[in-house]
């Protein structure tokens, strides 16, 4: 059985085939880094008219690299939501038309749901119950999985996601687009200490995040402090706000674990590719005695093959699934 995953969510044009037992027989993600970093962030237009423009070539490219014809796929899976929706009907045509041409089923996946799932590609044992930190630049989420398949939103942020406050940052400081990545390696010269930003706390008890807090904080240091690249103060301004973030997800996965009891934690998502929060996640599972699963940074950022992972699991539990013309994607969870 190989399953072709299509993922363009966001600004990630990805496709990849994936065979029984979870092997990534190909994962091809071509980014639009480029074509929206003048504008220091994603331009919803420009990422849907790109996704039409490489959705047949990364397609193509992941049937070849994983040495399939079309015709020898048993099945598609696409993203439906949530995300941008210019973009997700993009893939969920172009899904729609593979599985209508070929007459094999089309499985729908949802986006949140697809990167807790990319931890299960390289570690097929995980225990359940699971309690999955989702960071990324479009949702920062806390999700409950009882069983295999069973999701469940336990805490989401309530304004922006910790990618996007970094990401805002680092657009204020013309670090660049996206912004994420730069600050990771930036603030690993700079004193985590030097600043202190204050942790929300919801009032009505919640595991909810909020991270305009620390947006706003942040770009009314910089502007007191004149910051800039040459600023003696600069790589630890970086080094504190990227703490004051890792601290706020911690701060709510421990309250999250004073409640509720899982036996295995996963991090995942875009913002999962930082190497700070990943040591400290480790040492935080380490702590608490569980076992902690992060997915190699490639499967961390938005990718098909999660996509794909997840699409064959919901294949099995339901072998009789075809194609249903009427799928339409969504943009909100
Ligand atoms: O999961 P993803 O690819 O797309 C969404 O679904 O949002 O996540 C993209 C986010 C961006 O905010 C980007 O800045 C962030 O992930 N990111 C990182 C790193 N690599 C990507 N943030 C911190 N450190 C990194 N190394
Ligand atoms: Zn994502």
């Amino acid at each position: 059985m190989r399953i072709l995953g299509i993922e363009t969510s966001c600004d990630e044009t990805s496709a990849a085939v994936v065979s029984d037992e979870l092997t990534v027989l190909s994962n091809i993600a071509l980014s639009q880094d480029t074509i929206h970093a003048p504008y220091g962030g994603i331009v919803p237009e420009l990422a849907s008219r790109q996704h039409i423009r490489s959705i047949p070539y990364v397609v193509a490219e992941s049937l070849e690299r994983a040495g399939a014809a079309l015709a020898e796929i048993d099945a598609f899976a696409v993203t439906q939501g949530p995300g941008l929706i210019g973009s997700l009907l993009v893939g969920v045509s172009f899904a729609k038309s593979l599985a209508y041409s070929t007459s094999k089923p089309l499985v729908p996946v949802d986006h949140l749901e697809s990167h807790v799932y990319s931890a299960f590609i390289e570690s097929r044992d995980i225990a359940y119950p699971v309690l999955a930190l989702l960071v990324s630049g479009g949702h920062t989420s806390l999700i409950r999985m009882d069983r295999p398949l069973d999701f469940r939103l336990v805490g989401k942020t309530r304004d922006d996601a910790a990618g996007e406050a970094l990401d805002k940052i680092a657009k204020f400081l013309e670090l660049g687009y996206p912004g994420g990545p730069v600050i990771d390696r930036l603030a690993a010269k700079g004193d985590s200490e030097r600043f202190t930003f204050a942790i929300p706390q919801m009032s009505d008890g919640s595991l909810d995040f909020s991270f305009s807090g620390f947006k706003t904080a942040g770009l009314r240091l910089i502007k007191r402090l004149g910051l800039r690249r040459e600023h003696p103060d600069f790589f630890d301004f970086l080094a504190s706000f990227e703490a004051a973030v890792i601290h706020s997800l911690l701060h709510n996965l421990e309250r999250a674990l004073e409640t509720w009891e899982p036996r295995s934690l996963i991090l995942c998502g875009g913002v999962a590719r930082n190497q700070k929060l990943r040591a400290r996640f480790r040492a935080f599972a380490g702590r608490k005695g569980m076992p902690a699963y992060i997915p190699s940074p490639e499967l961390c950022t938005d990718n098909a093959a999660m996509v794909a992972a997840l699409g064959h699991l919901r294949l099995a539990k339901d072998p009789g699934r075809g194609l249903d013309l009427a799928l339409n994607a969504y943009p909100r969870p």
